[in-house]
């Protein structure tokens, strides 16, 4: 048989290939070197959003000529979170050692999803670490996930299984009326995983917030109460590490009491805040997160892994192989060789072909040690409250909810039937100005400007161009407002 030379697609040219490779690898070295030589996240010409509308190409092209179209037309238009002046949303700044962990794991090419293999070891290891950081016992079992979002829909399903034993793999929830507990400032990724798991966005019941912006405890005791009453089944708290609009950490301690009482089990959503506790200053504010059922949380937000990297840690680790563990045919386990190992990751969640997100965060908690991560967090807590202070100082500006972490809401003053528009047209012109990206949300009803300070490269200087360039927006707005009114 005459083998056609194109049919592996090694390069040709070794040489010029690793040339290449260095030629790529410095520009993104570069890039993060000089990220402040750039905007923080600039409007796409429409050309080169056109540019992607392209049609598939029957024919390849040079590396060199691949790399350029990336340098020209992908690079400059990403969101701009590596940036220290990038404050929007959560987003992790990510770092150089993540970068290199990404293009290590791509080299390798590694399949998670099972066999005996050293890159599943790696991410047991991340398993045996978190339950060191967050207390739990040796017999909770965890995977990574894509993020917070999937980990939270994960633990739904065991959370199921906990209730009813696996024969609801393969009956279904059916009829039951569950119901599920959260404060009303609780992430969408919850409603869109009770959407997802069957058990439908109305099994939701939301709790009021105590004064401090916490799920009020016995508020939720007495809907709990008055739901059993009306023949529903109470079934799952989720307490909150860290609120995605204001950062404020519920009572965790006093939820796990509540369902251990009341037999329900309790979900952390530790997207925002969970890997505090990597920090000695932050760690007593998640006190209660290590009695949790479940915990999903993210490397990808403060953790600085680059995306995407999620994780869910199940207390009763035996559960989640019931949830997810199947047999198929051609995945026999055995005594040796490459398909022996009991601790196939496929069997905890719900992916067979699954990448090596655990490199990242591995060799990113080995470069870094949880001590200098935890520092660099609280670090990020105090230039919020450094924000907040600022704001307190400005005439013109207002905190609109107390700091406890690393986000801080506040608002441009206005007359109130124009304040909400005027702050979301501030966020979309210092957006458009390159100087910072913040976002925007609602508290009490009420459009706030949101600062949230997970990049660990954001400095005090950064935070002073925004509160001056908030300031000159605001003052700008108002006189156009008060001209065309
Ligand atoms: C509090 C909270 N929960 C859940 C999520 C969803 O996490 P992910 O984006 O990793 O799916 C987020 C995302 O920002 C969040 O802030």
């Amino acid at each position: 048989m005459t083998e056609p030379t194109s049919s592996s697609l090694d390069p040709d040219d070794w040489d010029s290939e690793r040339h290449q490779a260095h030629a790529m690898l410095d520009d993104l070295l570069d890039y993060v070197q000089n990220l402040t030589e750039r905007p923080v996240w600039q409007p796409i010409p429409v050309s080169v959003r056109r540019s992607f509308q392209e049609n598939s190409p029957c024919t390849g092209q040079s590396l060199e000529e691949i790399h350029q179209r990336f340098m020209e037309d992908i690079l400059p238009y990403a969101v701009g979170n590596a940036h220290p002046g990038f404050m929007g949303w959560v987003h992790g700044g990510g770092t150089v050692t993540g970068m290199l962990a990404e293009m290590l794991a791509g080299g390798l090419n590694a399949n998670l999803g099972g066999r005996d293999q050293i890159p599943v070891a790696v991410e047991q290891q991340i398993v045996r670490w978190a339950r060191e950081w967050f207390r739990f016992p040796e017999t909770a079992q965890g995977i990574f996930t894509t993020g917070t979002s999937q980990a939270t829909l994960m633990a739904l399903w065991v959370a199921r299984v906990a209730q009813w034993g696996e024969k609801i793999r393969q009956e279904g929830v059916g009829l039951h009326t569950l119901t599920v507990y959260a404060a009303s400032t609780v992430h969408g990724s919850l409603l869109k995983a009770l959407d997802l798991s069957g058990l439908g966005e109305k099994s939701l019941h939301l709790v009021d917030l105590d004064e401090s912006g916490r799920m009020d405890v016995s508020a939720l005791h007495v809907q709990i109460g008055k739901d059993r009453q009306a023949g529903l089944t109470p079934f799952m708290v989720v307490g909150s590490a860290g609120t995605v609009d204001t950062g404020a950490i519920d009572d965790l301690t006093a939820l796990a009491t509540l369902c251990r009482t009341q037999s329900l089990w309790f979900h952390v959503d530790g997207a925002l805040g969970a890997l505090g506790c990597w920090s000695t200053e932050l760690a007593p504010l998640f006190q209660g997160i290590e009695q949790a059922d479940s915990l999903a949380f993210d490397f990808h937000k403060w953790g600085q892994v680059p995306y995407d990297a999620g994780f869910l840690l199940i207390r009763a680790g035996s559960l989640q192989r019931r949830t997810f563990a199947s047999s198929d045919r051609y995945l026999a386990r055995e005594e040796r060789g490459t398909a022996a190992g009991e601790d196939w990751p496929c069997d905890l969640g719900p992916d067979l072909s699954r990448g090596f997100r655990a490199l990242k965060t591995w060799m990113t908690v080995r470069r870094y040690g949880t001590e200098r991560l935890g520092a660099m967090m609280a670090h990020t807590c105090a230039l919020a409250r450094f924000v907040a202070e600022r704001v307190s100082r400005e005439v013109s500006l207002e905190l609109m909810a107390p700091v406890t972490l690393n986000i801080v809401c506040f608002r441009h003053r206005a007359e109130p039937a124009q304040a909400n528009a005027l702050n979301a047209q501030i966020a979309i012109a210092l957006q458009e100005s390159g100087i910072a990206v913040l976002s925007t949300t609602l508290v009490r009803g009420q459009r706030v400007l949101r600062v949230a300070l997970v990049n660990h490269r954001t400095r005090v200087r950064d935070l002073e161009s925004l509160i001056c360039a908030v300031l000159h927006l605001g003052k700008r707005f108002s006189t156009g407002r008060i001209q065309s009114s």
